[in-house]
């Protein structure tokens, strides 16, 4: 992660960052709020430049006025600041597929070096849909803009957006597209959840304290549960939500890294390759279910009222809740169920890590309801952010009685905007070229390993599609009833056999690093 001698080298490398599809949903949503935050701030490098790329015809002044609009619609927006911000902007218009257009733009890039009389460091932000991938890595490529100036000045830098890939084999095969152009230190594959405050703070909750560590493993622990409830629904993302569905949209990444997090072994260190190997390694470890773990522990539902929604297909079968059961095939967490559960229109919004500790046993407390006495750790992100530890103490009083406390640090955000404080931090690390916060191959590989077998099974019908009311808690009280805590039933199954060979072969390359 960024140090503070990082941050000021940082500073003063001269970047240029170029975003293809600059007029769409993800620079107004994400990337220019982030960008001006961090230029309010002061934080972003004293040479930075963009260059908006897209098809529209506009000239640089109405790409400017169009970029001040988006800001405009910020709660603390500033005219002032937003104007000088402005001022290192520019605009190419151009589309993806025209070797000329490449040229423009690289004149323009050549353009802002010469005015600072450097080779700058250069950033290509692909804010477009993954279709469009090839002919831009193809173009960049033949027209000689990924090429660095030398070996010490000038890198190049890929950012893509998830999700990477619509299941393992498209995933694969963009990778393979993206090493012929890139290497994979060059590519920067972007998961907001990894950006996020308390994403981060996991780490340091197990690896800064000597507190719970010694006790998080499947001696401890009974059960993890991750939870990322919403009360949004897909209004206006229609045609792509139709397409990918709840478990592909924040399933097969968000939480998935929320896991990894949470049950990787210790890094050793703050290393960006350290870091990502451990989440990259516990991925793999994870248990692609089998047909009848699917059937029993993959739970998926559609609110009412969905079909309705433009761009949605009348009779999708697209699921916008789940709750599906994973469990790792590790020494430290082999048969602890970890339940993923995700839904749009839930009446609620929490976002949390709960795990849930073992009954001590022998217990000081009363035999007749002793099952009850377990301990909860939750690391929320949302609606509060924060940690809260629960226990039992005894009551006062002449009997010894217990009573349930709860010790927490849990804060409110009043200024939580959606994305930006996330897509700041990432766009941060990919200008100081630190990898920590963005997802590798083998992770991305390790995640669809998983979760294909459940679409799959999905798409064959397998699994009912449950229907529940948006905006109540329907969907979540009706998945409370599966027994989440029932063994695994397939951890001597050839693919748990396999992701058992992957974690010896994964321990024998970290000792080698
Ligand atoms: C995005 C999904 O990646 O994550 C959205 O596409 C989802 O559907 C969002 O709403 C959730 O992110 P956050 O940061 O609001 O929890």
């Amino acid at each position: 992660m960024v140090s503070r001698k990082n941050e000021k080298a940082l500073k003063n490398i001269p970047t240029v960052l170029v975003i293809f599809g600059v007029t769409g949903d993800l620079t107004a949503k994400k990337i220019a709020p982030a960008l001006f935050s961090l230029f309010r701030q002061g934080d972003l490098p004293e040479m930075f430049h963009l260059v908006g790329f897209s098809r529209r015809s506009l000239t640089a002044p109405e790409f400017r006025q169009y970029i001040t609009g988006v800001l405009a619609k910020q709660k603390d927006f500033d005219a002032d600041e937003c104007a000088k911000f402005c001022g290192a902007i520019s605009y190419q218009r151009g589309t993806f597929e025209n070797a000329g257009d490449y040229r423009a733009l690289r004149e323009e890039l050549k353009r802002v070096d010469d005015r600072w009389g450097v080779c700058s460091n250069k950033l290509f932000y692909l804010a477009v849909p993954p279709e469009y991938y090839e002919g831009i890595f193809k173009e960049l490529k033949t027209s000689g803009l990924t090429k660095t100036c030398s070996n010490e000045e000038g890198w190049t830098r890929v950012l893509v957006e998830k999700p990477f890939g619509e299941n393992l084999a498209t995933a694969q095969r963009l990778d393979e597209l993206l090493g012929e152009f890139f290497q994979e230190s060059q590519i920067y594959r972007i998961d907001h959840y990894l950006g996020k405050e308390m994403a981060q703070s996991i780490l340091t909750f197990r690896f800064a304290n000597n507190l719970a560590e010694k006790s998080w493993s499947n001696e401890c622990v009974e059960s993890i549960n991750i939870r990322l409830w919403e009360n949004l629904g897909v209004e206006h993302r229609g045609s792509f939500y139709d397409g990918v569905g709840a478990l592909r949209d924040v399933g097969q990444n968000h939480l998935l890294q929320l896991l990894a997090l949470v049950t990787m072994e210790h890094p050793g260190s703050l290393a960006s390759d350290a870091i990502r190997a451990r989440r990259a390694e516990v991925l793999q470890m994870l248990i692609p279910p089998d047909a009848r773990e699917v059937r029993t522990a993959a739970l998926r539902a559609q609110y009412s009222g969905y079909q309705g929604i433009t761009g949605v297909r009348k009779s999708s079968e697209t699921e916008t809740y789940f709750k599906v059961r994973a469990f790792l095939d590790s020494p430290r967490w082999r048969g602890v169920p970890i339940t993923l559960e995700s839904g749009k229109r839930l009446g609620e919004v929490k976002k949390e890590v709960e795990i849930i500790f073992k009954h001590p046993d022998p217990c000081f407390c009363p035999p007749h309801d002793a099952a009850q006495y377990k301990n909860r750790v939750v690391i929320a992100l949302e609606p509060k952010e924060g940690f809260s530890v629960e226990f039992w103490s005894k009551k006062p009083g002449l009997k010894f009685d217990m009573q349930r406390e709860v010790f927490d640090a849990l804060r409110e955000n009043p200024n939580r905007r959606q994305y930006v404080e996330e897509y700041k931090k990432l766009l941060w690390d990919a200008f100081a070229g630190d990898q920590t916060l963005f997802a590798s191959t083998a992770e991305v590989r390790a995640m669809w390993r998983f979760v294909d077998p459940i679409i799959n099974a999905w798409k064959a019908n397998a699994v009912p599609l449950a229907s529940y009311k948006p905006d109540t808690a329907e969907a979540l009280l009706a998945a409370a009833k599966v027994n989440w805590y029932a063994p695994c039933h397939n951890s001597g199954s050839a693919t748990a056999r396999k992701s058992r060979r992957n974690l010896a072969r994964n321990k024998r390359s970290l000792k080698h690093r």
